[in-house]
């Protein structure tokens, strides 16, 4: 009899190795692919230009030396702006003593505006397969433009028709059903992840919108509620849980047999998965 071998637990570095190098940055891309992550996350917003870049809040207030909201800039306005600048509230609620993450000048140019189109090229020359989860923000504003143009940009490096959602280096995140339903209207077999930061009675029984594999609960709805995650296991959907920092946290995900970690510290947690 032969035994479906038991997949690894991914591990996946949250907006790059965002403990030791300012969030989105190359330079946090560059130390989760030296880290050894099987996969990186990144948030995607459009620019006044129509660019995609790597950014979380819908202001560049609180990870740049600039002020304003990513949508009301160009890329050229967010190109001059230093994204290493300023220490995240993540990294203070996570540390007490000094930060070491000072930059030597030649790796400033590490923490200006990150593109897709950039990510994506770091990855294509990762040397091994680096998995990339792209998150749509706040992407009914924009009507379907930030779905139109990140497919646009997956089929210019030849990822947004994979033979298989199993092939894909690429999967699609959104807590918005709709920008999913747009991704998988245009590209069915790129595979989408729906987040979850609570559980709404609809979803309670382990049921995710139609055509999504792949549950992303917060590691909150984990702690207090692993029976839904038992239920959604049974309902032969993966689970990918976000943001996971805490050692009993991994193994907790490990215990109830989650897919995917997403974690500020991918060294870490692959030293805990004893990688
Ligand atoms: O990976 C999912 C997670 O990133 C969702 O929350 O606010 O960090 O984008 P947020
Ligand atoms: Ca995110």
């Amino acid at each position: 009899m032969t035994h479906a071998r038991q997949q690894l637990t991914q591990v996946v570095a949250h907006r790059g190795a965002s403990e030791d190098a300012p969030e989105h940055t190359l330079a946090a891309y560059r130390k989760a692919i030296e880290d050894g992550a099987d996969a990186l996350e990144c948030d995607v917003r459009l620019t006044a230009d129509g660019h995609l870049v790597c950014v979380h809040d819908r202001r560049v207030n609180r990870t740049s030396n600039g002020r304003g909201a990513v949508s009301a800039l160009e890329l050229a306005d967010l190109a001059a702006l230093d994204f290493g600048s300023r220490r995240t509230r993540e990294f203070w609620r996570t540390r007490d003593e000094e930060p070491d993450w000072v930059f030597r000048p030649e790796d400033r140019e590490d923490t200006s505006v990150l593109t897709l189109e950039r990510l994506l090229e770091l990855v294509a020359d990762a040397g091994r397969r680096v998995e990339l989860a792209i998150e749509t923000k706040h992407p009914t504003r924009w009507a379907g433009q930030v779905e139109e143009r990140l497919l646009a940009l997956l089929k210019r490096f030849g990822l947004d028709a994979p033979a298989s959602a199993a092939e894909s280096p690429i999967r699609v995140m959104s807590f918005s059903a709709r920008s999913l339903h747009r991704v998988r209207a245009a590209s069915p077999t790129l595979p989408t992840v729906y987040l979850l930061q609570f559980v709404s009675p609809r979803l309670r029984d382990g049921r995710l919108p139609a055509g999504v594999r792949i549950a992303g609960p917060s590691i909150r709805i984990v702690r207090n509620h692993p029976g839904y995650i038992e239920r959604l296991k049974g309902a032969g959907h993966q689970v990918h849980v976000w943001t996971v920092n805490e050692p009993e946290d991994v193994d907790l995900c490990v215990e109830l047999g989650v897919d995917a970690i997403i974690t500020n510290r991918p060294r870490a947690v692959l030293d805990r998965l004893g990688r």
